[in-house]
């Protein structure tokens, strides 16, 4: 079976990315990538690739060689899928917020909307493919909804999760670690799997493609995101220990990362992980374990949540009690506010709780990232809905300048550990700002023997405080 139309649905982080990969690779192949939402499909179609929805190193090129030629991005959702040999469903699968399963399970309220409108308009065989993260066994809901359609088409369901690491969408869709995909084990299903293996085929060394059946896969992604964040909140919980006893925890990492098997990546203390995934995706596989009883499972995995929560908390609370147990009416600069670097995304980012709980305690915050806006950030507090918006806008300034943001404040805090903070004149911050001047740095990126040399007093997570 040769695939020629592709159809995705959800443009989003996952979407944009691993659609125009697969139209820069696959150029006899058309991809139209759809949404939902307008303001969305037309910036992904704005001439200047400048203003493409998504912030990752490189995509602006992939997407500016491709559109056009064979990808395409549109909002006439019906007509793309009706096209298509092979749909992909990337639409975001958040955490329920009502009923049962509330803060927990996955909302599969728009996958449902996406497979009742494939079955709706549908008239030739399709592979259905699943891109978005899914709880284990979801294919079998999309199969029921599929087949009872009354008009004879064929449809096969696949399981293919998207490893992709924002910040690095790219390079990790060029040169995958892997890719996954599940299939039904009869011959239909195989045929769709090897339909699906031979696009990636294109780039991806056949060794690298892993074909596995629909629940191994479905099940693969959840676990792969929650062993990614118990390595962080371990980590996290060897940095508090650090702290009191003048340990430190780069050579701790350094330590144990040398050990071939625990390995080196992912063992970077921080002010916690972010995202829209670790946290989505761990809440679900502990609702999945308690929804088959599964408890000691269920509060294994928690805990890696409740870790990354204290480590947040600890944090802010560690810039109020330098700060003389009070920040109130103080001002704090925050260098970053997006989940991690290279991103524009803030989904889950520690920043977001951090501020919160520093907002609390009625602090002045000045906020600075190089790829965040204003509009963001007052977004991201807004939905916590912990005080009235106008409050937060009263408190909260932001500006595009990290000179501006650090002018006058009490301390800065460092949320995301984008490459561009440690080049900045520090002196020129410091001599702005009000003494004793604190730096927090939450991601252990700053030159802290520089910083203490020109006089700031400096708490690095991860090391104990010796000024
Ligand atoms: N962001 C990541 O790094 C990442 C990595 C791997 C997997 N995932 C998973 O991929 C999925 C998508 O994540 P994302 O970050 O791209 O989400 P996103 O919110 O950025 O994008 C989803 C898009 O789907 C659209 N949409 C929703 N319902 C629709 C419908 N019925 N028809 C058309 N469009 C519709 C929304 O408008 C939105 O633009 C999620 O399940 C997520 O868990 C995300």
């Amino acid at each position: 079976m040769k695939i020629k139309k592709i159809c995705c649905i959800g443009a989003g982080y996952v979407g944009g990315p691993t659609m125009a990969v697969i139209a820069k690779k696959c150029p006899e192949i058309q991809v139209t990538v759809v949404d939902l939402n307008k303001e969305r499909i037309a910036a992904w179609n704005d001439t200047d690739v400048n203003n493409i929805p998504v912030y990752e190193p490189g995509l602006g090129d992939i997407v500016a060689e491709a559109r056009g030629r064979n990808l395409f991005f549109s909002t006439q959702v019906d007509e793309a899928i009706q096209e298509a040999d092979m749909v992909f469903i990337s639409v975001n699968t958040p955490t329920k917020t009502y009923g049962e399963g509330k803060g927990q399970a996955a909302d599969l309220k728009w996958i449902e909307l996406c497979a009742r409108q494939i079955a709706r308009v549908s008239t030739t065989d399709k592979i259905i493919v699943e891109k978005s993260t899914l709880p284990v066994r979801t294919a079998s809901t999309l199969k029921d909804i599929l087949s009872h359609t009354g008009n004879n088409i064929n449809f096969q369901i696949l399981s293919n999760p998207e490893f992709l690491a924002e910040g690095t969408a790219v390079e990790d869709l060029l040169s995958p670690d892997r890719v996954l995909i599940g299939g039904d084990p009869s011959p239909k299903g195989q045929a769709a799997v090897e339909a699906l293996v031979e696009i990636y085929s294109t780039w991806v060394p056949t060794e690298r493609i892993l074909t596995t059946n629909l629940w191994s896969s479905e099940l693969s992604k959840l676990t792969a995101n929650a062993f990614l964040a118990q390595r962080v909140s371990s980590i996290n919980a060897i940095s508090e220990i650090c702290e009191v006893t003048e340990a430190d925890v780069n050579e701790v990492s350094r330590a144990i990362g040398s050990d071939s098997r625990v390995g080196p990546k992912f063992l970077k203390a921080s002010v916690g992980f972010g995202g829209s995934c670790f946290q989505k995706d761990i809440l679900n596989l502990v609702y999945i374990a308690r929804t088959y009883g599964l408890n000691e499972v269920a509060n294994y995995w928690e805990q890696v949540i409740i870790m990354n929560d204290h480590q947040k908390r600890r944090f802010a609370k560690k810039v109020i009690s330098s700060l003389y147990n009070t920040v109130s009416g103080k001002k704090i600069a925050f260098l970053g506010w997006a989940f991690k670097k290279d991103t524009n995304d803030t989904r889950e980012s520690a920043a977001i709780y951090v501020a919160d709980h520093l907002l609390n305690e009625n602090a002045e915050l000045s906020v600075f990232d190089p790829k965040v806006t204003a509009q963001q950030v007052y977004t991201d507090l807004d939905y916590l809905g912990t005080r009235e918006s106008t409050k937060n806008a009263s408190l909260v300034t932001v500006t595009k300048d990290p000179y501006e943001t650090c002018k006058g404040s009490h301390a800065v805090a460092v949320l995301t550990e984008w490459d561009e903070f440690n080049s900045y004149d520090w002196q020129k911050i410091y001599d702005n700002m009000l003494k004793p001047a604190y730096v927090f740095d939450g991601r252990d990126i700053l030159e802290t023997e520089k910083l203490k040399a020109i006089g700031f007093r400096v708490y690095t997570i991860g090391k104990t405080q010796t000024q």
